[in-house]
């Protein structure tokens, strides 16, 4: 690395482009760090560059931008504890509503396995405490570190908090690991949440809203001897960083937990088949209210630590883990309305406009209705009372409609062939399989106005370009005023403005502040990652794990471009490449080729392109001896299935194909290979067996 500038010797021209450059620079690696798990940079190196940045801007307070890496507030912990990056990210459940969710929970992990649709799978399941999860670190059997979870990545240093709770043990007893991070849920009862409350009242302060809150409130004193006032709870559920553990199953390691005085919850059972599991749920249910403190639902975990193993994670959560949530809260209102929404891809949604009702302690007023189908199945209409339900963060749904409030003379609903918002032909479309599809969609394309400000508002998405500050309203109102009406109009935004009469510092509810910091959070996304990007374009069937795949595959924005271009034609060298991705199947390349088959969305990637600079996807893992390869399985495979064949593949940096061409670079086959052997042969690609793959990467 070129040694930088001593600080008191950088002319202020310098050290303003150095602090432009390491804001972008920190803003990229925070998000590949936070948001895609893969940094690129040691901690180290990453520190290096903050400590330079909070350098120059000591030495060049006025050239402190709004952007500064040092005023960041985000996803991320708050400042004023010390942040602690977790070694093993503390990551959540998928959620269940349903019985049918737990079974498909069981039937994936069978799936996943390998193992007959009947196999054993021992399961446990506890209750899910509703509270804070902590991160306790014991080194040498003292407890040296409590960490909040924070955005899972990176949370708050309490241990001084921590070290007051009586029930957390500062020391775990002889026979316990001289390492390990016990992770668990800080909670407050019921009886020591209504009594701190009254305190609260008493002293003129306001009261917690629930025991979650008091025990988040409590748990963040600055002052550890309020804390020590506040009686916190905690029951020990998992674990992070744990070089030695003492069990091999879920079971094992919490009975050992407990053995070390560590507090865990006497509901854990571990169960043999999907009736045990449903049935330890519905006696937890039973139990809830005398708990005597809050849960929303039960935790089921594959019991063996190896399978857990192999199962893995799926993007951020466990593959071995459900969290089967208590029912949904219900109630009953009148539909006002029925509005039709046009979404990016121009599918036209119901949305059921409703009297406003509270459901589980939230005010609803909107309710999905699904499609033109699910109406005339229900025979919901307006004026009908219905019963809205909400489950977890899922959006309301209407259930069905009391038949005896029906209004005399309502009449049933008739779905609309033409796009509500530029008056096109809406159509369902004939699939593939005869079947029409349920959706019936806007055939205006960027013509309708609706889809526009929707592609707009997907572009700047949290997971798509991330622009903070340029919201649903904000890109609804710019489009409305001519400001933005393509993504590329978004980075020209400071330009024009620049040189325009109507500033939008003069705009309504805006001002100087305001729009500085919406240019330093559009500046601050000059640079994206190529998936997001992909992503970002909004083509349809094209997902985060399909932009993923892609971006992977083609490595830059404008390869990527020129090769669906390419690829048009339906058939020839490209088109074949991509539809031999593992992942892309003939759905999602039509899908792209039809998007850059029209000159307009090659228009809006050409502009954008002249506005951006796309970084490409740093392999998963550059060290690996398949990192960057395109590797091919086939046959019978003995140790691992398919599944978990392309998920270690990818791990390790490789890409995996669904087909074997001349670029090939492996071939994995197993017993019973057919036509990819014979292929592989005819482009000269190595072929090896399962074994052999084994004893290549270094996991056998
Ligand atoms: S296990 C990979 N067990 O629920 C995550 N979590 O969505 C493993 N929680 O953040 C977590 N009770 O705060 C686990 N018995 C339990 C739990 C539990 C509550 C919370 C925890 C976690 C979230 C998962």
């Amino acid at each position: 690395m070129v040694k930088p500038v001593p600080v008191e010797r950088l002319s202020p021209a310098a050290a303003e482009a150095e602090l432009k450059r390491l804001a972008h620079e920190i803003a990229e690696h925070d998000r590949r760090y936070y948001q895609h798990d893969r940094p690129t940079v040691s901690d180290a190196e990453y520190d290096e560059l903050r400590l330079r940045n909070a350098a120059i801007e000591e030495a060049f307070p006025d050239l402190v931008r709004a952007d500064s890496p040092s005023h960041r507030v985000g996803a991320g912990p708050s400042e004023k504890f010390a942040k602690v990056r977790h070694g093993v990210p503390m990551l959540s459940l998928a959620n269940g509503f349903s019985e049918d969710d737990v079974h498909e929970f069981l039937a994936r992990v069978r799936r996943f396995l390998n193992l007959a649709a009947d196999a054993e799978i021992e399961v446990t399941a506890e209750p899910k405490i509703d509270g804070l999860s902590i991160s306790l670190r014991y080194e040498e059997r003292r407890l040296v570190q409590a960490a909040t979870r924070g955005d899972g990545f990176e949370g708050e240093n309490v241990t001084a908090n921590i070290l007051t709770i009586a029930e957390v043990p500062k020391r775990l007893p002889k026979g316990a690991p001289s390492l390990i991070e016990v992770r668990g849920e800080i909670f407050m009862s019921h009886k020591d949440f209504a009594a701190l409350n009254e305190k609260q009242i008493q002293a003129g302060e306001k009261p917690f809203a629930n025991p979650r809150n008091s025990a988040a409130g409590s748990l963040r004193q600055l002052d550890p001897a309020v804390t020590a006032a506040r009686p916190l709870r905690f029951f020990a559920y998992a674990w992070g960083e744990a070089p030695e553990l003492p069990a091999g199953t879920q079971w094992g390691v919490i009975e050992a937990f407990h053995a070390w005085g560590l507090p865990t919850n006497p509901l854990m059972k571990l169960c043999r088949s999907e009736s045990e599991l449903l049935g330890h749920y519905r006696m937890i249910e039973g139990q809830r209210a005398s708990l005597g403190y809050d849960i929303d639902g039960v935790v089921y975990k594959v019991n063996r630590l190896d399978l857990q193993e192999r199962l893995g994670f799926v993007s951020r959560s466990p593959r071995w883990g459900l969290a089967y949530k208590f029912s949904a809260e219900k109630a009953t209102t009148v539909l006002e309305g029925i509005d039709i929404q046009v979404g990016r891809t121009g599918a036209l949604t119901p949305v059921a406009r409703l009297r406003p009702v509270t459901v589980g302690g939230v005010v609803v007023s909107n309710a999905t209705l699904h499609n033109e189908d699910e109406i005339a199945r229900k025979d919901i209409r307006v004026g009908d009372t219905v019963i809205v339900q909400r489950a977890g963060d899922v959006i309301p749904q209407i259930l069905g409609f009391l038949a005896d409030k029906r209004p005399a003379g309502a009449k049933p609903y008739v779905f609309p062939h033409v796009c509500p918002a530029c008056g096109s032909h809406a159509e369902r479309e004939e699939r593939a399989s005869g079947k029409t599809d349920a959706v019936r969609r806007c055939t205006g394309g960027l013509i309708c106005p609706a889809q526009r400000v929707e592609r707009l508002k997907h572009f700047a998405s949290r997971n798509a370009f991330d622009i903070e500050g340029l919201g649903d309203k904000i890109i609804e109102e710019f489009y409305t005023d001519g400001l933005i009406a393509a993504p590329a109009d978004i980075f020209t935004l400071e330009k024009r403005d620049a040189r325009s009469l109507k500033k939008l510092k003069e705009r309504e509810g805006w001002g100087e502040a305001s729009v500085a910091k919406l240019f330093a959070a559009i500046d601050a996304r000059r640079s994206v990652a190529l998936d997001r990007f992909i992503f970002a374009l909004g083509i349809r069937h094209v997902g985060e794990t399909t932009a993923r795949v892609l971006a992977r595959a083609y490595g830059s924005a404008r390869n990527f471009r020129d090769q669906m271009v390419a690829a048009g034609k339906m058939e020839g060298e490209a088109w074949e490449e991509l539809t031999a991705l593992d992942g892309i199947g003939e759905v999602v390349a039509e899908a792209v080729v039809q998007f850059f088959g029209e000159k307009h969305n090659r228009d809006v990637v050409d502009d954008l392109l002249k506005q951006v600079e796309v970084t490409a996807l740093e392999a998963r893992s550059t060290s690996s001896p398949v990192a960057g390869k395109t590797v091919v399985f086939t046959g019978a495979l003995e140790k691992m299935t398919r599944e978990e064949a392309k998920a270690m593949a990818e791990r390790l940096g490789a890409k995996v194909a669904g087909s074997v061409s001349k670029k090939t670079d492996l071939l994995v086959a197993g017993p019973g290979a057919g036509s990819k052997l014979k292929d592989a042969e005819k482009y000269g690609v190595e072929v090896i067996g399962e074994d052999d793959w084994f004893r290549r990467v270094g996991e056998g």
